[in-house]
């Protein structure tokens, strides 16, 4: 990405001196007022984390304290060690022992809005521990013991706020799968985890569709043989087959509906006392092979950290009547740490949209922004490209006056999107801060402090607290500024991974074995290439590896190239990312297909089809090209490089000496799309 708005030559530098400090007024009242503060509290926070984390953990309840805040070998960190707590607790009980229990948790809202309103749920703190008592409870009944992982993959409906923090509140960490996933990516998480349950909905809105969730649990039953019990929660009421006889591999019915469950349980179920680093939940993400990394997130660190970043990043207050939204799915770790885990224990209501952001009309999340009054509103710049293409009108209709800190996360964002959205959204009032983390990550790691840090279009700013980022060589030796290089993170965070489900190897391999200092130090690698600005300011350039961001959210190429081979018409497949103006970065797919095979229209709307059907829409490429062979070193290496020029319509211009053979090149050019 180009760190330079586009426009004229004199443009461009003056755009690129744009500066945007926060107004008086929002410093006055903010957690983090002053840069000065700022630096002075991230001195601190590196020099003894231990003092500096210790008094942040004290906010939160634990059942034991801490006897150390951190134990660190790398690449094994232990946080607040010795400790015993219970996220769901925090969420939850907290607030009602508190006398908070009326006060709402979640505000949700449907996507239908037959007769011209939507309809709405709130849902008090009250609620929210009666349900999720009882829910807790439907799992221990269905056998569901701390320690077992529990699938969960729903809409977007308060049920999987329960069910989430049910299994929190019992120490069952969950595996949530996002709705838009296949069938056949259930089953390969359901086999990684061994989970054994999960949970469902009969299906989900979607853009006015019904998405058929129970059918493609289904499906991925038929892959596994593990699953012994699915509950479903019924919220659009299609049709559903239902199984209800023991199967061959287990002696009890399967199928259970969530209401018929709920109905025999008791609201009565304390948390569980967890070990501070107990796994909470396992998230999987791409890589750069074809199977998907389960990450795993312990309990204490993480609702420390997720706590603390939502609470100082969106500048939340418990009494200014604020009302915080973010738009993404729980199905991401953004809708884990900041829909969820890191937004409850803050009593601020969080607002959960179920549906698609143009539906009935593109105005709809605007509508929900006037509705609720929202004033912390994150989104991620995919959308912001799609609201600005929509036009300004639908914004404009619509009295946005209640925002005050607006967010974006999931890819850089370019700075015409950042300036639309600080003009047209936030009136040029609301900070707006670029939040840089990954779902190994946890939690933010860069990013602007609204009422702190003056931001620059297109810059994530300033590290948060406790967090050491650098930009180094393979050797560990930081860069001079404005020099491209590994973005590494030198000390450990309260929220960062503690592994990969089943996998120590690929843990190391992945994160802890490619930046090495002389004296053999080891830091950890984001796989994100970046360079710091003389003003220390953090500019990320996207992906390093063969991870491609698609709307914010990753897909290993490899990931894309298997589903492709799987077809029978496809005998080899290279997959790069390419140029899209919506999603950023769109899918180009080559593929070689076998003797005889029509390269047609036909045929790559099958492929298409096939590739969501084996991971889902988010990985349909945008554009798929037939071609006899690919280019390839002389090693065997397919060079991507050559193939990106391809996709976007450039002549190549680097390197093409270790090309085996130079035709294929102006071959695959010649073929159409
Ligand atoms: C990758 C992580 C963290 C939740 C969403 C994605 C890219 C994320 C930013 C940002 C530039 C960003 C990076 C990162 N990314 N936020 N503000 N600016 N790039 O989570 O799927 O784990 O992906 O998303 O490349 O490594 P994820």
């Amino acid at each position: 990405m180009s760190n330079k708005p586009e426009g004229t030559g004199i443009d461009s530098v003056l755009n690129e001196s744009r500066r945007f400090a926060p107004s008086d007024d929002f410093a006055g009242r903010a957690h983090m007022g002053s840069l000065d503060e700022y630096h002075k509290l991230h001195a601190r926070s590196i020099e003894d984390p231990g003092s500096f984390w210790a008094e942040i953990a004290g906010h939160l309840d634990w059942f034991t304290p801490w006897d150390k805040v951190l134990e660190w070998e790398a690449p094994d960190a232990r946080w607040f060690v010795g400790g015993t707590t219970n996220l769901c607790h925090n969420c939850v009980d907290r607030q009602v022992n508190a006398s908070m229990g009326e006060q709402t948790a979640i505000i949700w809202e449907g996507e239908p809005m037959d007769g011209g309103e939507p309809e709405i749920r709130r849902l008090s703190y009250a609620d929210l521990q009666r349900e999720t008592a009882k829910f807790a409870n439907v799992l221990k009944s269905l056998g569901v013991k701390k320690g077992d992982v529990v699938t969960i993959y729903m809409g977007m409906v308060p049920e999987l706020a329960i069910a989430m923090l049910a299994c929190a509140r019992i120490g069952a960490p969950h595996s949530i799968i996002f709705g838009g996933f296949s069938a056949s990516a259930i089953a390969d998480r359901v086999k990684d985890a061994d989970s054994r349950v999960i949970i469902t909905c009969d299906g989900s809105w979607r853009r006015g569709n019904v998405v058929p969730l129970k059918d493609n649990v289904d499906a991925a039953c038929r892959q596994v043989d593990t699953i012994e019990h699915v509950v479903v929660y019924q919220r659009v009421a299609n049709p559903v087959e239902w199984h209800h006889e023991p199967s061959e591999s287990h002696n009890n019915k399967r199928d259970h509906w969530w209401h018929d469950l709920m109905l025999a349980a008791s609201a009565d179920c304390p948390c569980e006392p967890m070990d501070s680093e107990d796994l909470l939940f396992v998230l999987y993400t791409s890589g750069t092979t074809g199977k998907p990394k389960g990450i795993m997130h312990t309990t204490g660190g993480y609702m420390v950290y997720t706590y603390y970043t939502s609470r100082i990043a969106f500048d939340m207050h418990a009494n200014l009547n604020q009302v915080y939204w973010c738009t993404a799915d729980i199905g991401w770790i953004t809708g884990h740490s900041y829909i969820i885990y890191g937004i409850l224990p803050n009593c601020v209501p969080t607002l959960m949209y179920e549906g698609a952001p143009n539906h009935p009309g593109p105005d709809r999340f605007w509508d929900i922004v006037e509705r609720h009054e929202v004033t912390q509103f994150y989104t991620a710049p995919t959308a912001i490209r799609a609201f600005m293409k929509w036009g300004d009108e639908h914004p404009k209709a619509h009295d946005l006056t209640s925002l005050r800190v607006l967010g974006t996360v999931g890819e850089p964002i370019n700075p015409e999107a950042w300036m639309w959205y600080h003009q047209v959204i936030g009136q040029e009032r609301c900070p707006i801060v670029d939040t840089w983390w990954q779902t190994e990550t946890g939690g933010h790691m860069i990013t602007p402090l609204p009422g702190a840090t003056p931001t620059k279009p297109g810059s994530c700013t300033l590290p948060f607290f406790g967090v050491d980022v650098a930009i180094v060589n393979e050797k560990g030796e930081e860069l001079p500024n404005n020099t491209g290089g590994l973005l590494a993170i030198r000390r450990p965070w309260p929220s960062m991974l503690r592994g990969i489900l089943g996998d120590r190897d690929r843990f190391i391999e992945t994160y802890w074995s490619d930046i090495r200092t002389e004296s053999g130090e080891i830091y950890y690698k984001a796989g994100d290439g970046a360079r710091r600005d003389d003003d220390g300011y953090f500019w990320i350039m996207g992906r390093i590896d063969d991870v491609i961001n698609v709307s914010g959210h990753r897909l290993g190429t490899m990931e894309v190239e298997s589903a492709l081979v799987a077809h029978d018409t496809v005998v080899e497949a290279a997959v790069v990312g390419m140029h899209h103006e919506i999603k950023g970065t769109g899918i180009a797919a080559f593929c070689t297909l076998a003797p005889g095979v029509k390269p047609d229209a036909d045929l790559r709307d099958t492929l298409r089809s096939h590739v969501a059907n084996e991971i889902g829409a988010i990985a349909k490429p945008d554009m798929i090209r037939f071609t006899d062979a690919l280019p390839k070193t002389r090693s065997g290496k397919i060079m991507r490089r050559l193939l990106k020029d391809i996709a976007e319509g450039r002549e190549s211009t680097g390197d093409t000496t270790t090309l085996e053979d130079l035709s294929v090149l102006a071959k695959i050019r010649e073929s159409d799309e």
